[in-house]
Parts: structure tokens; C-alpha cells; sequence
């Protein structure tokens, strides 16, 4: 049933955490929230063309991209570079059951996009206790109309959600929606005694929801989930072709290594702890397509300058590695996975978060920091 009851029968089925958003999932008609032409992974779904495909996507349990390209014209023919989204329902519940939201607080949304989420958090709790930012102005202008059309007015604000909203401050509650390899200090600064939650990590994972608790002034938070966002617009790494990452093939070093590439890219705990260690690179596994179950595993660095690869073959002990570029990569990956099982392969779990006038982070208690415990990112060094 494409309607909003469909779609809480659906959440319901599938057991995801509803709590108290149960009421506003059930009223919000997310259809008010959504462009006449959006994406679900690679189809293409026009409002006019398909109007009850549309309608399917709408109340199904699916991220649903709004904007590709920044908004920018964008031909049939182009790559579309997913810039805006309606979050995936679930995710979106994952995220407010860790936010633990009162129904006295106030809340400040980064991220607005459609809307839909400041919508659902002022349906809760009223609109006026909710503020969302936005730093894109004609998304921000559409999610507050889109509010109005469900009859629901939180503030949404233009601008960069890394600053927050100081003029709504204090809250109690801040939520992202975008993904940061760094909290911001002015979420803590403006929910001095609050609770932050947003999708983080730096380009080699930034897979993991952060929850800090916030008291006067100084937060602590652990890492849960494995949610994919996008990244702060602001910050986006550079993109480009596979090339522009990948060059000088011909001039890369050779080796090899006992550390399987397998091993290492099957684990998110060791992908977690390398990604402290390498934060401006990204790795990509590419598997072979011949039954071999071979794979390759390439790490790619954020300022395209290096590279590494790592081929795994089933039954070696010893897999071939290739490297180009001032760093040497796979090197710098396999010296953070030796410190990670030098610490007895913790599992994120045990990891925390930590802002005072500085952020750190730490194993088990925050003394433990991990910046001493594993090899320091060395990008700085290299540029
Ligand atoms: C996943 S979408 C938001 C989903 C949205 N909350 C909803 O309910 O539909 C992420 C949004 O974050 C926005 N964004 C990215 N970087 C930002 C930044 N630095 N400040 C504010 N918004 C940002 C993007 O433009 C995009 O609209």
C-alpha cells in the first residue's frame, strides 16, 4: 500500500526501532517531500512518466535520491553525482532511537534536504522547537515549503550546518544528516548539555554513527552502525576519474605482503581503526569476475598523488602489492592493521570520542588515545 500506513506496516515488519515516531511515520505523507523526478539506486523515476512507480518509492523503505549534480542541469546522458536525498526511513529511525529525543527538547537538524526528518521531529514536538540548516539555499527554500505543505513550519536556515545555529541555541539535541570526519565544535557549544548524533569517519570509513553526550561544555561519545551518507558539501574529497587517482602504473614499486587483502577488507573493526590512521585515503575492493575468488584491494589517496593494490588469491601466504606516489599506501595500512592486533584487534565498540578544546580519539577510557597507539596520518607530511 503506497500510503503512509504502508509504510509503518512495513517498518513494523521489519522491526525497526519506531518508538515515539510511530505517530508522526504514520501521518507524514513523504510523497509532499519529494521532486517530480527522483532516484532509487539507478533507476530513474518520473513523476509523470510513472506515476504509481513513484508512489511505491515513496513509502518503500528506500533512500531516494532528490538532487544530483548540486541542482546543476543535468543531461539524461551525464553522470549524476547523488547531492540530496530522502534518507531511508529505517536509517532515519536508527538515527532519532540514538538521539533519544524528550519531548521537551529542542532540536537542531543539519542537513535538512527534503525536510522530511525536520517534519518528523516537529509533528513530535512542535515546530517551533525544531531548527534545521541547510547549505544549500534553493533546498532550504523547498524544505521549509514542503513543511508547510504537511502543514508543519520548523525554521530551516541557508547555510554551512558545521556552524550550527547559534541564534536558536541552546538545544538539546542535535542530529546530522550529513557525514563529518570531525564534530564541529559549535554543536557542542550550542547543546551544552545535550546529546549530538551524526554519521562519521574520514574517507577510509566513514561508515559509523558518533553519540556524544554533551556536560558543560565538553563531549564523550562511542561509535555505532553503519550508516552511509553523504559528506559535508563543504568538505567533499576530490573526485574525478578512476585515473586521475590511479597514474604512473608503469613507474609503481613492487612487493608483497602476508597480510591478506581479504582479511583486512572484510573487517570493519580493522577497517575502523586503519581509517584513524588513514582518514584521507579511500579503499575500494574490486573482486575478480572468473570464479577465482581472487580480489584486489586499492587504496586511493583523497589528493590523488598515491595508490596502492593488493591482490588476494585464495590459499597464498603471500600476495603481490604495487605502490606509487610520495606515500606508500598499503604500507601505511598494514602498519595501522599491526598496531590495531598489536592493541588484541579491539572491536569499534571499544573506541571513544572526546572534545574538550581538542577532539580525540581513544580506546576504553579517554587517557587511552589512539593517536599514540596507532601510526598518526601522515598526509600532512607528504604534501
Ligand atoms: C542525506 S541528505 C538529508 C536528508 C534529510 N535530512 C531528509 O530528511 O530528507 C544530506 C543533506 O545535507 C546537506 N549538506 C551537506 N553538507 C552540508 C553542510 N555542510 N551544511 C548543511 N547541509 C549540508 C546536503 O545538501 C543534503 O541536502
Amino acid at each position: 500500500m503506497a500510503s503512509p500506513a504502508g509504510l509503518l506496516g512495513l517498518l513494523r515488519a521489519q522491526g525497526a526501532r519506531l518508538g515515539p515516531w510511530e505517530e508522526a511515520v504514520g501521518a507524514i505523507r513523504r510523497e509532499l517531500f519529494l521532486p517530480d523526478d527522483i532516484e532509487v539506486g539507478d533507476e530513474v523515476i518520473s513523476r509523470t512518466i510513472s506515476p504509481q512507480r513513484w508512489l511505491e518509492a515513496a513509502y518503500s523503505d528506500v533512500s531516494i535520491t532528490t538532487q544530483v549534480n548540486d541542482g546543476r542541469p543535468t543531461g539524461t546522458d551525464e553522470y549524476r553525482l547523488p547531492t540530496s536525498s530522502s534518507s531511508q526511513p529505517s536509517v532515519m529511525l536508527e538515527a532519532l532511537d540514538l538521539l533519544d529525543v524528550q519531548p521537551t527538547d529542542r532540536v537542531l537538524e543539519l542537513g535538512a534536504g527534503t525536510g522530511l526528518n525536520a517534519a518528523w521531529l516537529a509533528y513530535r514536538l512542535g515546530s517551533d522547537r525544531v531548527v534545521s540548516v541547510e547549505v544549500d539555499p534553493a533546498l532550504a527554500e523547498r524544505a521549509a515549503k514542503n513543511n508547510a505543505a504537511a502543514g508543519l513550519s520548523p525554521r530551516v536556515v541557508a547555510g554551512d550546518g558545521d556552524r550550527g545555529w547559534p541564534e536558536g541555541a541552546p538545544y538539546q539535541r542535535v542530529i546530522s544528516t550529513y557525514a563529518v570526519d570531525e564534530i564541529p565544535h559549535a554543536w557542542v557549544d550550542q547543546a551544552p548539555q545535550g546529546r549530538i548524533v551524526s554519521p562519521w569517519g574520514g574517507s577510509f570509513f566513514p561508515y559509523s554513527f558518533a553519540v556524544l553526550d554533551v556536560h558543560e561544555g565538553s563531549a564523550e561519545g562511542r561509535f555505532t552502525g553503519y550508516p552511509a551518507f553523504m559528506r559535508s558539501r563543504i568538505r567533499r574529497p576530490k573526485r574525478g576519474y578512476l585515473n586521475d587517482f590511479l597514474h604512473h602504473r608503469q613507474h609503481a614499486e613492487h612487493a608483497t605482503t602476508s597480510l591478506s587483502p581479504l582479511t583486512v577488507a572484510q573487517d570493519a573493526d580493522a577497517l575502523f581503526y586503519i581509517g584513524l590512521a588513514l582518514p584521507d585515503a579511500w579503499h575500494l575492493p574490486v573482486a575478480a569476475d572468473d570464479d577465482s575468488g581472487e580480489m584486489t584491494l586499492w587504496i586511493l589517496a583523497d589528493d590523488q598523488r598515491s595508490w596502492a593494490s593488493a591482490d588476494y588469491t585464495p590459499d597464498a601466504h603471500q600476495y603481490a602489492v604495487v605502490q606509487y606516489g610520495p606515500r606508500r599506501l598499503w604500507d601505511e595500512a598494514e602498519a595501522a592493521h599491526g598496531a590495531w592486533e598489536a592493541l588484541g584487534r579491539p572491536t569499534r565498540a571499544r573506541a571513544g570520542i572526546s572534545i574538550t578544546e581538542r577532539q580525540w580519539l581513544w580506546i576504553d577510557e579517554p587517557k587511552r588515545d589512539l593517536s599514540a597507539l596507532l601510526p598518526s596520518p601522515v598526509a600532512k607530511e607528504a604534501t
